[in-house]
Formats: structure tokens, sequence, C-alpha cells
């Protein structure tokens, strides 16, 4: 895989360090937590869950890449309604920063393993969009149809997932073409290791998570540093790419409808 991260299912392991003496070569990696594990990680932290993002910045630089998106995506959706999924939707920033930025109503559906970060996603949620949908899932095998949405969000929640192909290749799936996928992911620094030893995740550069988006049939994304925007800058990088129009062969349209 060449990320620091072996093995293609649970349990996956994260390479922390590694040191050759001589003949000698140690390395100590640590496995990813299985899905019941991280359900129940992120039932215990949804009630600080907000006060934690806001603490390193996240609602500002969710805003500016909601604020990026938008920009891109500009008047052209359908009467101005936004179909937005929310993949690990946590407790609903992504979503609601995209739903502040946008003029007109947004259909929000979501997903997550844990139900209690559910439950306050539906708190902050409910009464600020035209419909709310939201349903314990796996990214990795979403339960929405194909072609179904504007937009697929995906904040720090690749890094979790133990093949971000195939939840690539679902949000990928279940875009309409000319859609938009915008993602945060865990960048490698002094900060990235420390979140992956806490949360057993992986951390991954810009090149690296283009090359992911890419091999999902995604246009190049742009990719939107977070400098400014606090803490978040240190920890993490955020990710815009558009599902292209293909032809019944597959073969991309050049025209940018
Ligand atoms: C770091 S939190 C981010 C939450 C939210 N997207 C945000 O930006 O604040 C990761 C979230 O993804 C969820 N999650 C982790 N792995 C998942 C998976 N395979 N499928 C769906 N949700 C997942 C966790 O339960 C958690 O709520």
């Amino acid at each position: 895989m060449g990320d620091g991260v072996s093995g293609a299912t649970h349990p996956v392991s994260i390479a922390i360090c590694g040191a050759s003496l001589g003949s000698w070569r140690v390395d100590v990696s640590r496995r990813m937590a299985d899905r019941a594990t991280l359900a129940r990680a992120y039932d215990r932290q949804s009630t600080r869950w907000p006060r934690v993002l806001r603490r390193f910045g996240f609602p500002a630089a969710y805003r500016t890449l909601a604020g990026r998106v938008l920009a891109k995506v500009g008047p052209r959706v359908g009467e101005g309604h936004l179909q937005v999924l929310d993949a690990g939707i946590g407790t609903g920033a992504m979503a609601e920063a995209v739903v502040d930025a946008w003029a007109g109503p947004v259909a929000v559906n979501g997903v997550d393993v844990s139900n209690a970060m559910l439950v306050a996603a539906r708190k902050r949620l409910s009464g600020c969009v035209e419909r709310l949908d939201l349903q314990v899932a796996d990214l990795t095998g979403l339960p929405e149809s194909d072609r179904q949405f504007d937009m697929v969000l995906a904040g720090h929640v690749l890094e979790h997932t133990a093949d971000p192909d195939i939840a690539l290749a679902e949000a990928y799936r279940v875009l309409r073409p000319g859609g938009y996928l915008v993602a945060a992911v865990t960048k490698q620094s002094l900060a990235g290791a420390a979140i992956g030893l806490m949360w057993r995740v992986r951390s991954a550069g810009p090149e690296q998570v283009a090359r992911w988006i890419k091999r999902a049939g995604f246009d190049a994304p742009e990719v939107v540093d977070f400098t400014g925007k606090g803490l978040a800058s240190w920890m993490s990088i955020g990710y815009v790419a558009r599902k292209p129009f293909v032809d019944q062969r597959g073969v991309r349209l050049a025209l940018n409808r």
C-alpha cells in the first residue's frame, strides 16, 4: 500500500515507528480499531465532540471547505436544492458548515457507526435542514442508492477505514456525475502521529490522499489547507474533488457541465 498501513481487511496495522541496528530491524505498529470498538469509543465522545472540534478550530476550517466547494457548485444544482450525504457524520459539524453556506434548502443524509454521534447530529441539524435522514451504517457499504447526491462529505473518517479505496468507491457510486466529494484527512505530522496513537487511525499526506481519490475515478482534487484556522492547520488538510461526466463506454467527457 505504501502508506504505512498493512493488510487489506481488519486487523490492519498502522506503522508507528521503526529503527535499524546492524542486521536488526525493529518496527512498531498498532492495529486499527475494529468497527465495534470504534463505535463504542465515539459513543463515549459524543457529548464532548463539538467542544473538541471548537478547541482545534475545525468549525472555521469546515466553513472554509464549504465555501470552496459551494463556489464551484454555483447556482447550477437543480432549483437551488442540495442533496448531501455526510459519511461518518459525527455530530454534524461538516454538514452544518455546508447548510450555513448554502442559500437554498439542503437535504442531509448521514451515516455513522456510532449511534450516540447520530443522536447529537440530529439535535444539531434538525430544524435547519429541509430533510434529515440519519442511519447507523458503515461508509464502506452505504445503504444509499446510486447517483443520489450532489455532495458527499467525509470529515476525518477515511483515516478510520481499513481500505479507503472501498470507502471512496462508495462515495463515487452515490454521487451524481458532476457532484463533489469534500473530505478532510489527518495529515502526517506530530499532531497526526499523536492522533494516530490515540485513535488508532492512519494519517496521510496530500499526494497519498490525491492518489486514493483519483483511483476511485474522481478528477484530481483541489487541496485546501487550513492555514489560519488554529490547530486544525497542523492536524489536517481538506480536499474537494469532482465526479466527472462519463459516456456510456466510461470515457470522460471533456465538456464541463
Ligand atoms: C473523527 S470523527 C469525525 C466526525 C465528523 N465527520 C466531523 O468532522 O466532526 C469520525 C466519525 O466517523 C465515524 N466512523 C468511523 N468509521 C466509520 C465507518 N467505517 N463508517 C461510518 N462511520 C464511521 C465515527 O463514529 C465518528 O463519528
